[in-house]
């Protein structure tokens, strides 16, 4: 079974104050984007029966702490046996970008697993696995545009934006979402107000320069406090290309929007000599084909 696993990107995220679990309330709105690790499993005759999973890339651990991995363990532990099945995991998202890839992979490895091995938990199940795993692990089983409230795991699909490409900037910056986090509860961030609703259905109709001087996200001022050079990235592409430019969840990466393809990739094009950094063109809310679609 061959399934795509698409990365998110937050138009919008907005932090409350730090809660007694030390968890943070969020009210977020994310979208999946045309940039994707791809998952194949195979049933394995093996002996003994088990769960084991293979990369492409090197640096990356492939034990228990892969959200892979806990993904099929928590299947596992809810099932009568443990599952036979090998797996390989093609990375294109890159980690610590904010861009959801290790959730994204561990909610596309619950529901391929749920169909391959004919587990038969519900959607609702495998959504209180999803929320154990990680905070936005539970969008993944919603995409591709949902307001996520709570931690993250409390989901209101709404339709996809209008403007419908985003440039997508990868800084050569690793962003610890803990440490982003840590940042924002030093500077005493985080206001309940933040956490008020928007009106979302209305946001989805706006033009990518009508929506863009709308979106904020919140965990912008701590990233930006620890990597004060992901900020002045963000204020140069700001100049070069005359329009807001946000960052997605914890960081690094850097998202503008546009209503469709060329503008796009005319934007990347006149960026690419101007930064030193990867400059994607994607499609979002794009509806892959793989054997779950
Ligand atoms: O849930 P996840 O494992 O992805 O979270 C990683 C870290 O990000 C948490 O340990 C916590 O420090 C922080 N976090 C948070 N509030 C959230 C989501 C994540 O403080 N809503």
């Amino acid at each position: 079974m061959h399934v795509l696993a698409p990365a998110k990107i937050n138009l919008h995220l907005r932090v409350g104050p730090r809660r007694d679990d030390g968890f943070h309330p969020l009210m977020t709105w994310m979208c999946t984007i045309g940039l994707f690790d791809s998952l194949t499993f195979e049933i394995s005759g093996a002996a003994p029966r088990e769960f084991k999973l293979r990369c492409d890339r090197p640096e990356l651990p492939c034990g228990a702490d892969n959200l892979v991995c806990k993904a099929a363990a928590a299947l596992a532990a809810r099932g009568s046996e443990p599952l036979g099945v090998d797996c390989f995991l093609k990375k294109s998202i890159p980690s610590g970008a904010g861009l959801g890839g290790g959730s994204g992979d561990a909610a596309r490895t619950l529901a391929a697993l749920n169909q391959l091995c004919q587990l038969g938990f519900s959607l609702a199940e495998l959504e209180k696995l999803a929320a154990r795993i990680g905070s936005d692990v539970p969008f993944f089983l919603h995409e591709p545009s949902a307001i996520c409230r709570g931690r993250g795991e409390e989901i209101e699909k709404v339709p996809a934006p209008r403007a419908r490409w985003a440039l997508l900037i990868l800084p050569a910056i690793h962003c610890p979402t803990p440490r982003i986090y840590q940042q924002f509860d030093a500077m005493q961030l985080g206001q309940e107000a933040a956490l008020r609703d928007i009106p979302s259905r209305a946001w989805t109709q706006l033009a990518a320069m009508e929506l863009l001087p709308l979106l904020i996200n919140d965990l912008e001022a701590p990233a930006f406090a620890l990597f004060p050079e992901l900020a002045a990235l963000r204020d140069r592409i700001e100049r070069t290309l005359n329009r807001p430019v946000r960052m997605s969840g914890s960081g690094s990466s850097l998202f503008t929007l546009f209503d469709n393809d060329e503008p796009c990739e005319q934007a990347r094009q006149s960026l690419a000599p101007e930064i030193d950094a990867r400059i994607l063109s994607v499609p979002i809310c794009p509806s892959p084909d793989d054997d779950l679609a």
